[in-house]
């Protein structure tokens, strides 16, 4: 995925920074309930990954972003030998995958489904995970519960660290939602340090559902929803309010996938 390309190599810090390993409670705690072993879409560099193979999983991870996946290689070189050899991932489009292999648990983390830019893309991944997960395995969607006012029209500091190299790294965002559902972001990083100043500014877009059509897809996709929680704290999906997030437990039914 090009819009990945160029920040792939501080992708960890600044993500760190930004408090995003927040997520890896809930996930390990949710994984050691349904088991391994565990698929990843959207790996990417692994921060999910890695510390769910320390916690005695098998993961295997897909991703499209040749220079996400070569930061992952680099970093299982740097483990020992026992969890470098729970990890295989290999380079693939989550819409269409296909493995021998079948998993008990599937996991999207941060906001990966909202790459998928219509309902059709996501209808196929979401038959592709069914068709890779073991008899009622179970799905783990991690998603963001989009409110459609919310416009944040100028760049705000997002997340600030220190590389590895002593630079300073400052992440700004600046995010529109449309009425199309959506969320047409940039994103500006300032690299600093040894006189030296280098920007990158991306442009993407990130496509949201609403917690009922997700709940729809993943129902014809042949999925039961079990859950719903509202934060990584594990509150529940309350439908009367604004909440943080929309995180998906939900089980592979026997049921046949149809269309949505
Ligand atoms: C926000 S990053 C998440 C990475 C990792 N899961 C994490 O939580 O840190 C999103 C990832 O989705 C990947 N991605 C986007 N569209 C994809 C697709 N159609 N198939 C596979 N990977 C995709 C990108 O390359 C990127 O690595």
């Amino acid at each position: 995925m090009k819009m990945y390309r160029d920040w792939a190599g501080i992708y960890d810090a600044l993500y760190t920074a930004q408090g995003q390993s927040k997520d890896l409670p809930l996930l390990t705690r949710l994984v050691r309930e349904y088991g391994g072993p565990v698929l990843e879409c959207a790996c990417g560099t692994g921060r999910v990954m890695i510390p769910l193979a320390k916690a005695g999983f098998k993961v295997h991870g897909i991703d499209t972003s040749k220079e996400m996946l070569a930061v992952l290689e680099k970093k299982l070189r740097k483990l020992p030998g026992n969890v470098s050899k729970r990890i295989t991932f290999e380079r693939k489009d989550i819409r269409n995958f296909a493995m021998q292999k079948k998993f008990r648990t599937c996991i999207i983390a941060f906001n990966s489904l909202y790459h998928l830019q219509n309902d059709a893309d996501i209808m196929k991944f979401f038959r592709h995970v069914n068709m890779h997960l073991e008899r009622n395995g179970v799905f783990i969607i991690d998603i963001f519960d989009a409110d459609p006012n919310y416009v944040q029209g100028r760049f705000v500091l997002q997340a600030e660290a220190v590389d590895a190299k002593g630079r300073v790294m400052r992440k700004y965002g600046k995010t529109v939602f449309g009425n199309n559902q959506v969320n047409d972001g940039w994103f500006r990083i300032v690299i600093e340090g040894r006189g030296k100043r280098r920007m990158i500014n991306k442009k993407f877009k990130l496509r949201y559902l609403t917690h009922d059509q997700a709940w729809k897809m993943l129902d014809a996709a042949g999925f039961k929803v079990m859950k719903v929680y509202a934060n990584y704290e594990s509150e529940p999906y309350d439908m009367g309010r604004q909440n943080e997030k929309m995180i998906f437990v939900a089980r592979k039914t026997g049921k046949a996938a149809r269309k949505a």
